[in-house]
């Protein structure tokens, strides 16, 4: 069986290329994104591969149905950059929903730690021997109040990791989950209550039409004044023209980025060497209290190993029994007769 990978990385090939020899599974490398110029690459190949900034259109949909593939297997748990109303019924599209959590939440406390204690400035003026201590000032996350939009796999491991810096969590989520709320240090709220209330806020959901740009300039006035926003989850859910504008007029105290709205144009490649013609991402980099890392998040030895086990055994699943356990699915209609409640 022959699959067509967008997006390759030199990251990926190891761990792909380990399960796709045990599975009997030939992956091609490409390195162009999928797109509606890219999509005649897959000609041949029994299946395509794609990440987060590869775009699954309807015209790259039918181009694939056209071609007879009939598997896209994604190699992430979001999917926000699949037309799913348009995929329904014509491809089966498989996700891996979870490859760690763990490397998602411990990120997204790495990046609040190095923005509140200054560590990117300490890093620097360290190496050129500057040893001034002024204006490192940070604060205390014990006895603070987070709030934890989402809270399924990542929200909640990233929970357990605030509870061990003794955090309070205030919790938002379409579906809550049983048993988290304990009436005391952990507590679902309303949404405005989380914004009102909340030292730092972590983003946690999937974006969709309901969470596009949750953190806006209205949800922004009705935070706490030196907020800190925390954006692991997808682009989107943050307006980065409001945060902007927020970070400059100090309303939003710091903001940790590991996603960005039009991160397709720049993530994952290097510019070093070009002019960004992004001035809202350039600003917001060059502003002193936001961090921006380049959808890293998820990039850990065990989260790789995992995305790669998962991705090549739904391929197996789908062809040898006709159904995996991670084909998603969307309630278009009534087409859909998904039992899982959950439905996108
Ligand atoms: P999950 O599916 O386990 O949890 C998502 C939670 O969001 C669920 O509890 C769901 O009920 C909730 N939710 C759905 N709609 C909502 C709404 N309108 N408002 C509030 N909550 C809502 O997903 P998981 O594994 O925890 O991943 C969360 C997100 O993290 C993914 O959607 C993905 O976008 C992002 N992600 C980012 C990575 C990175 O490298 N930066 C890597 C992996 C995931």
């Amino acid at each position: 069986m022959k699959i067509a990978f967008f997006d390759a990385k030199p990251y990926d090939r190891p761990s792909f290329d380990k399960y796709g020899e045990e599975y009997g599974i030939k992956f091609k490398y490409f390195e162009t994104k999928l797109n509606e110029d890219t999509v005649e690459l897959a000609h041949g190949f029994d299946g395509v591969c794609a990440f987060v900034n590869d775009t699954v259109n309807s015209v790259v949909i039918d181009r694939l149905c056209e071609m007879g593939i009939e598997i896209l297997a994604l190699r992430c748990a979001g999917f926000n950059n699949v037309d799913m109303k348009y995929a329904f019924g014509k491809i089966h599209v498989l996700r891996v929903p979870a490859y760690s959590p763990y490397a998602v939440a411990e990120h997204a406390m790495a990046m609040l730690l190095t923005s509140i204690r200054r560590i990117h400035k300490a890093y620097i003026r360290t190496k050129d021997f500057n040893f001034s201590l002024n204006g490192m000032t940070g604060f205390d996350l014990h006895g603070k109040t987070v709030g934890v939009i989402g809270t399924g796999r990542i929200g909640r491991v990233f929970i357990d990791i605030c509870r061990g810096f003794g955090m309070k969590v205030l919790a938002y989520d379409k579906y809550p989950a049983e048993g988290l709320d304990n009436g005391d240090t952990i507590r679902y709220v309303e949404l405005d209550t989380l914004f009102a209330e909340s030292d730092i806020i972590s983003l946690h959901c999937p974006l969709t039409e309901e969470t596009d740009h949750i953190i806006d300039e209205k949800s922004i006035e009705k935070c706490k004044k030196g907020v800190v926003i925390i954006n692991t989850s997808r682009g989107a859910l943050v307006d980065a023209e409001a945060l902007l504008n927020a970070i400059k007029s100090r309303r939003v105290g710091a903001a940790c980025l590991d996603v960005y709205e039009e991160e397709s144009d720049f993530f994952f490649e290097d510019f070093s060497g070009h002019i960004v013609e992004d001035d809202t991402l350039a600003r917001l980099i060059s502003m002193p209290n936001v961090i921006v890392t380049s959808h890293q998040a998820f990039l850990t030895e065990e989260a790789l190993s995992n995305i790669a086990e998962t991705t090549v055994k739904n391929i197996i699943d789908l062809t040898k029994n006709g159904k995996c356990p991670n084909e998603l699915c969307y309630r278009a209609g009534t087409t859909c007769d998904c039992k899982k409640g959950k439905c996108f």
